[in-house]
């Protein structure tokens, strides 16, 4: 039942495993890559409530030496203050360079772990075990980890790529429906910048896919790896392609910025945003209104959200130009051409472009 993807990164390269139950094969998956014996289980308390004592138990009738490290859940605890939490328990626990961290949650825990990874003794080896779709289909591949500054998220951070990472389908099955959904607009990102058929597919299969069908979710997490993996595999630090990735972020990140991350998962914001995103890009011609309602479509009958929060314009402009993607104060967008492809530009007028959207919201 195991399915396998390569992310090819030269001497950091690794295998993406996917499949329904696989974590039970966590101890051979572990040592075909060398894996250390000695290693520290990196989750969050709710996460441990529900799966901890099965990981748990796998690895250590397997022979390994685990020790638990439980945080507090929440995205207000990815912080530098969890993360000292975290070093103390590395070091009370033992823990050197060679030994093995694996992070075992959502794309809270696998950011903060993959941090204390790359900065720990100066490195050590580990591995992503993501449990929600969010995770399962984005954060957990890439290699990108961070913790939150007061100033703004995901400030204090490094590249640091996994050994591995195993995607265990089932995992999903105890997840709340709001935060399924909320990982398929990075589901549906993956179709609208980069391949037509899977955006295709998507609407053909959302149901199964919202009635956690095994079949169809190792498909859509598998492609959207493949999807994520291809773009890494080019531009591993993000110096241009890789910033595709952040189709409809520019304006998701100025609605949770202006709604102070409490109204909307990231992912309802980014929803939104490819939606703004998305009228821009007919605006500006690379798209036709039939593109613009597909999307539009397909993100209703995922239950995500897509209309724009009423705020002035000049909120959302003041908002998008803080943005970390903002260069030389010039407003940089990807623009869908079509659907299964896209492109990044610079937006010159961001106050014309914008206005006529939030018109339209004004009018409703
Ligand atoms: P999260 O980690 O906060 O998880 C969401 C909620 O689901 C939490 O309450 C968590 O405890 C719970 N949960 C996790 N697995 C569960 C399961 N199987 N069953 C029941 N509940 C479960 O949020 P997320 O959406 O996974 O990740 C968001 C974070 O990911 C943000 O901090 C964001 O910055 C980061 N991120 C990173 C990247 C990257 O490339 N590194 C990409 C996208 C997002
Ligand atoms: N989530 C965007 C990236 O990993 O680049």
């Amino acid at each position: 039942m195991k399915d396998s993807i390569n992310v090819g990164l030269q001497e950091r390269s690794y295998q993406i495993d996917f499949g329904p139950g696989i974590i039970s094969d966590i101890s051979e998956s572990l040592a075909e890559i060398n894996f250390s014996r000695k290693v520290a289980l990196i989750t969050n308390v709710t996460v441990n409530a529900l799966h901890g004592e099965r990981l748990l138990s796998l690895l250590a009738q397997a022979g390994f030496d685990v020790t638990l490290i439980a945080v507090k859940d929440g995205e207000e605890y990815k912080n530098l203050e969890t993360l000292s939490f975290i070093y103390d328990e590395l070091v009370k626990a033992g823990i050197d360079r060679s030994c093995g961290i694996i992070a075992f949650g959502g794309g809270v825990v696998g950011d903060m772990a993959g941090l204390g990874a790359a900065t720990f003794m100066r490195g050590v080896d580990y591995v992503q075990v993501p449990t929600t779709l969010l995770s399962q289909v984005d954060s957990s591949v890439g290699g990108k980890t961070a913790v939150n500054h007061p100033s703004g998220k995901n400030l204090i951070g490094a590249f640091n790529q996994p050994r591995l990472v195993v995607i265990d389908t089932d995992y999903l099955q105890t997840l709340p429906a709001r935060e399924f959904n909320a990982g398929m607009a990075e589901v549906v990102k993956y179709g609208v910048i980069r391949n037509s058929e899977f955006f295709d597919w998507l609407n053909h299969h959302y149901q199964d896919l919202r009635n956690l069908k095994a079949e169809a979710l190792v498909h859509a997490i598998k492609t959207s790896c493949q999807i994520k993996a291809d773009i890494v595999e080019i531009d591993e630090k993000e110096s241009s392609l890789r910033a595709i990735l952040n189709f409809g972020h520019t304006f998701g990140h100025a609605v949770e910025s202006l709604t102070d991350y409490q109204r909307f998962l990231h992912g309802e914001a980014v929803a939104i945003g490819m939606v703004v995103a998305a009228r821009v890009s007919q605006q500006l011609g690379y798209c036709e209104e039939a593109d613009v309602a597909r999307i539009s479509d397909l993100l209703i009958k995922l239950d995500l959200p897509v209309e724009v929060p009423k705020f002035p314009l000049s909120e959302y402009l003041e908002a998008m130009m803080h943005d970390k993607k903002v260069a030389d104060g010039k407003l940089k967008m990807v623009f869908n051409k079509g659907i299964g492809d896209c492109l990044i530009s610079q937006l010159d007028y961001p106050e014309v472009e914008f206005k006529t959207i939030l018109d339209e919201v004004k009018g409703r």
